[in-house]
């Protein structure tokens, strides 16, 4: 009787674990417990963009930050509080802005349906928004992630590095789940937004031993970016747009890429190996496949979960 007992009582455990670990995610998650979710997030993504055109490519490289440290589970949103320093205050938050977007889609959506739908989920959504309103691709957000109760400044080493080389790049995105397709789709999101001097100076300043730039670029391209940063460079929001149409979600990330005006060594490394350089050279002739892929891959890296709660401002735990 004893074994028995605790066989089932073992299978139940197995059972209760197994489910709070995968938060196993499904398109229509929502559909009874807050219908209007999708509109209200739309709805504040698209207030914010109309005052301001950086906004989108905010909200994707926050989604991006999120879903790398603990999984997709809102702790990019969570501020510093006594002596815990928060990702969001960690080192490569530099360009980690507009998080008053997800606080007002929040706040909607609370209005509307209290206590159900996570941070998590609202900033999936509006990573999908700000792609598809930016002139890309849309689709259907698999739902019900849940939000974690940490975040922590030194994990934000846990992301990769602008110069990171392409086995960096590749063990990175490995340790959570995604391939060399992955990774080259996803960089793809560097077609929106902007970078500043600190993260590419390694290029222009330096390069190496012999070398003051880096031979990869286009000479006429690496002049330009000296001149925007200068090596002591004092300007405090120096830098550059990412591609050449950085508020329109495009394939011309790729094409800059092969014409060697890509921002980051961590871009320029995808042309370093066979495989890598064919993807790119594949999604730079043709905007459908890259965007295929991209929703592909972006459903995968919004898949990886982590959280085990609810909360109710995104910025704090109970
Ligand atoms: C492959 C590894 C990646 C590296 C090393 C990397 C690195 C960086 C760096 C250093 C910046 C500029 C920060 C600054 O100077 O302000 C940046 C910006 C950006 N990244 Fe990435 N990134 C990577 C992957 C991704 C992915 C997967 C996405 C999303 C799918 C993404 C989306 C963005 C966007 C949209 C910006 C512009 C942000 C803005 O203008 O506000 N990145 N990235
Ligand atoms: C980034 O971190 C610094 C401290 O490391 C902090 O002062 C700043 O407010 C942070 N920026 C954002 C957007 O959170
Ligand atoms: C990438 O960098 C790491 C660490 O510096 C190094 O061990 C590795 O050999 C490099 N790989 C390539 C392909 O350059």
């Amino acid at each position: 009787m004893a074994t028995i007992v605790s066989t089932l009582s073992f299978a139940l455990l197995m059972l209760s674990i197994s489910s709070a670990a995968s938060n196993a995610l499904s398109l229509n998650y929502y559909d009874e417990t807050c219908p209007q979710l999708e509109y209200a997030v739309t709805k504040a993504v698209k207030k914010a963009i109309s005052n301001d055109k950086t906004v989108p490519a905010a909200l994707l490289r926050m989604h991006f930050h999120d879903c790398f440290i603990r999984g997709c589970d809102a702790s990019v949103l969570l501020e510093s509080k006594g002596k815990n320093t928060a990702e969001k205050d960690g080192p490569p938050n530099i360009s980690l802005h507009a998080f008053y977007v997800i606080d007002n889609a929040k706040e909607a959506v609370e209005a509307l349906c209290p206590g159900v739908v996570s941070c998590a989920d609202i900033l999936a959504l509006a990573a999908r928004d700000a792609v598809s309103l930016s002139g890309g691709p849309t689709w259907e957000v698999p739902k019900g992630r849940k939000d974690g109760r940490l975040s922590k400044a030194s994990e934000t080493r846990q992301l990769p590095a602008p110069t990171f080389n392409i086995s960096q790049l590749q063990q990175n995105f490995a340790r959570r789940g995604l391939s060399v397709k992955d990774l080259v789709a996803l960089s793809g999101g560097h077609t929106l937004g902007f970078a500043h001097c600190s993260s590419f100076q390694n290029r222009i300043h330096n390069f190496n031993a012999r070398l003051d730039v880096d031979p990869s670029l286009n000479p006429t391209f690496a002049a330009r970016l000296r001149r925007v940063c200068p090596a002591h460079n004092k300007v405090k929001n120096a830098g550059s747009a990412l591609d050449s149409t950085s508020t329109t979600f495009d394939n011309a990330y790729f094409k800059l890429l092969l014409q060697g005006t890509s921002i980051f060594s961590s871009d320029q490394a995808l042309l370093t190996t066979p495989k890598t350089k064919a993807l790119v050279s594949k999604f730079a002739s043709s905007k459908g496949v890259f965007e295929k892929q991209f929703v592909k891959s972006m459903i995968k890296m919004s898949s990886i979960t982590g959280g085990q709660e609810i909360r109710l401002d995104c910025k704090v735990v109970r």
